[in-house]
């Protein structure tokens, strides 16, 4: 080979390995040591058994039953995908998929089905104790959330999220978790996307306890321009009280570590006009900083000042004390990127979930599509947004350990079973976003695991059965579980022998 040949061949590989690993397959061996592979549910989300062996209602419970009409199918999880029940099975489909942990949350209801006043139920107890045990001799790692939305219905009759009582009853729950499984499970989460679900129990009205005002909404009761950002502060306040617990009494002993999940969005100006960047901006704010300016610098951030003033509350010398505490690694949801259009300048529809923000979220730009659209309303498939958001985490936030603790795509239930299973929009989605995330951490990114949502297909909310984001299906009628084609491509990166395109040498045999 002559020289000038041999130069050409040198750049030419130079080139190849910076480009993000999709443009040469995506390989497991390119992520540190101990980085945790997983998937994620959530208690009410799969377990079903909603009155089984002493668990107490939770405000889910009673929400589908009173609100039906609020739910898409006016479906409910009584029963869900009867994870209480299959347990087992669900944890062999995780052994094969190679998955090293696996992300699920407690419900409250099951443990204190009456809150700190009432008893412990030993039996919700012993079923996270068999869970958790039949996890740990597969060699998964079991990473928990206390609070994945539901709450005991007596408490969310008492006072729910507004009243500062909330404080104690989950310091109260989760010292009781600690206690009991904080010997094997070695990582916690206090909430999961509390940004979110305020917005939607006490803003936009549509979980419970549904409360809302206008332009928010109409409901019975609520006030939109207050409530989410008192239950928030309950909920920060209940936070820094569980981790304070966990740092002073449990994490010498127990080994673990501890934080929070937030729901997190990218937001791109939709021009480059400063409006849109400062809404952007302001978005990021009222998604990200809501939570974790005060977790990590003590105080709200300035543009929630600025556009809410009085309704926001203030924290006093003595919580700011409590907040000192720092959390032991940040659990970042991201599903999508979106542009962002300033609603000050102009006039907007502000019954959104950015409407707070006086911000509107659109998904084109001229036109185009930021992305291929999902079946879930406002996700597009755009894997850049991976990269940009656990970056934009690492730099605010003291370079804090990330986890994706969320990251997946929807299909409509009723497409045919074979267009389900035939999964390639799921594929080529978690391809992208894990090539992303593995580019970002060979440019130094602090992220230490990464879950697909969902194992198996679930009940989504107010979105009831309508949507599936499972890399397993699941026939909600004689709950069988079958693979599709998302995890035998999971099975592949995880365990096959070197990297991973998107379709290619795929092994089928799961
Ligand atoms: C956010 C939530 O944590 C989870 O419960 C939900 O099912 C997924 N993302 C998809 O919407």
């Amino acid at each position: 080979m002559g020289a000038a040949m041999g130069m050409v061949m040198v750049m030419l590989a130079a080139l190849l390995a910076s480009f993000a690993p999709s443009a040469r397959g995506l390989d497991r061996g390119e992520f540190p040591p101990g980085f945790l592979f997983g998937a994620a549910t959530s208690a009410y989300q799969i377990e079903g058994a909603y009155l089984e062996d002493g668990k107490g209602l939770s405000n889910w419970d009673v929400f589908t039953h009173a609100r039906s009409r609020d739910i898409k199918d006016g479906l409910n999880g009584d029963v869900a995908v009867d994870h209480y029940h299959r347990y087992m099975e669900d944890v062999e489909i995780m052994h094969n998929l190679g998955v090293n942990s696996y992300r699920f949350s407690i419900s409250w209801a099951r443990i204190l089905p009456r809150g700190r006043h009432g008893d412990v139920n030993s039996d919700g107890i012993a079923f996270y104790d068999r869970l958790i045990a039949a996890l740990l001799q597969k060699g998964i790692e079991p990473f928990v959330t206390l609070q994945h939305f539901d709450l005991p219905h007596e408490l969310e009759v008492r006072h729910g999220w507004l009243g500062a009582e909330i404080r104690e009853e989950f310091d109260y729950y989760a010292d009781v978790c600690f206690q009991a499984f904080g010997d094997r499970v070695k990582f916690w989460t206090t909430f999961n996307e509390p940004n979110l679900f305020t917005k939607f129990a006490y803003m936009l009205g549509m979980y419970p306890p549904s409360h809302c005002s206008a332009p928010f909404g109409t409901c019975n009761s609520g006030n939109s321009h207050r409530e989410p950002y008192v239950a928030a502060h309950n909920i920060i306040m209940s936070h820094a009280a569980a981790v304070d617990n966990y740092k002073k009494n449990y994490q010498a002993k127990q080994g673990g570590s501890i934080g929070i999940v937030i729901a997190m969005k990218f937001y791109e100006p939709l021009t480059n006009a400063t409006e849109d960047i400062l809404a952007a901006q302001r978005a990021m704010s009222f998604e990200i900083h809501w939570f974790l300016d005060p977790i990590f610098f003590g105080e709200y951030p300035k543009e929630m000042h600025e556009v809410l003033s009085s309704n926001l509350p203030k924290f006093t010398a003595a919580e700011k004390r409590l907040l000192q505490n720092k959390v032991d690694f940040i659990g970042v949801n991201h599903y999508t990127a979106i542009y962002a259009k300033d609603c000050i300048s102009s006039s907007c529809d502000l019954n959104t979930y950015e409407g707070n923000a006086l911000v509107l979220a659109i998904g084109e730009r001229d036109g185009v599509k930021i992305g291929k659209p999902t079946a879930f309303v406002g996700y597009y498939d755009v894997p850049e947004g991976m990269e940009k958001i656990v970056k934009y985490v690492n730099l605010r936030y003291e370079n804090t350990p990330v986890y994706v603790t969320e990251n997946g795509y929807s299909q409509y239930s009723n497409n045919s079973m074979g267009d389900l299973i035939n999964d390639v929009g799921r594929v080529n989605y978690l391809h992208g976003y894990l090539s992303r995330i593995s580019s970002a951490v060979r440019r130094g990114a602090n992220v230490r695991g990464y879950f697909v949502w969902s194992l198996m297909d679930n009940f989504e909310w107010a979105f009831g059965f309508t949507v599936r984001f499972g890399m397993y299906h699941v026939d909600f009628q004689t709950q069988k579980r079958t693979p599709k084609l998302s995890a035998k491509w999971y099975q592949n990166f995880l365990m096959g022998s070197g990297p991973v395109n998107t379709m290619e040498n795929m092994r089928t045999d799961i």
